[in-house]
């Protein structure tokens, strides 16, 4: 069965506390729960992974090669500042989801540039907690195309 890795980076461990109006107010267990059930319904398994520290990020980019043939990413801030982020994504040339609860390209500029969106199939943004699950859907279908050899 593939296995996806959902990963999480800076300040999404406060997801249901943080700005609620922007985030919503589901907490990352909650979305990491929705993600493992969902996830059952498409026949894949799922891991889920949060840090607040970018090599720790890049570290489990590092290991899911050989483990995990999908990635979904939302990378926080660090989505808009980590060329080391982007490396490790091209690095390991697993399949990746780039996710936003928040539809960035409506808020400040700053937030409008993502290394990630360079790397990845492609980014889901402004859906809140939903947006994990249209990844995984899109990710599904990905490895339905092209099953591993
Ligand atoms: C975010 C958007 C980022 O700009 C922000 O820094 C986050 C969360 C989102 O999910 O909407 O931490 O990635």
């Amino acid at each position: 069965m593939a296995s996806i890795l959902v990963l999480n980076g800076p300040n999404l461990n406060l997801l249901g506390t943080r700005q609620p109006e922007v985030y919503g107010s589901v907490t990352l267990a909650m979305v990491e729960e929705a993600c493992v059930e969902h996830a059952k319904k498409l026949g894949l398994d799922v891991a889920c992974l949060q840090s607040n520290h970018e090599g720790a990020l890049i570290d489990a980019i590092h290991e899911a090669k050989g483990q995990h043939q999908g990635i979904i990413l939302n990378a926080g801030a660090y989505t808009h500042t980590s060329i080391a982020l982007m490396d490790a994504l091209i690095s390991v040339e697993i399949p990746a989801v780039e996710v936003h609860l928040s539809n960035i390209h409506a808020r400040e500029p700053f937030r409008h540039t993502s290394y990630i969106s360079k790397v990845a199939l492609g980014q889901i943004c402004g859906f809140g907690a939903q947006g994990y699950l249209l990844a995984l859907d899109a990710l599904a279908a990905r490895l339905n195309e092209a099953p591993a050899a």
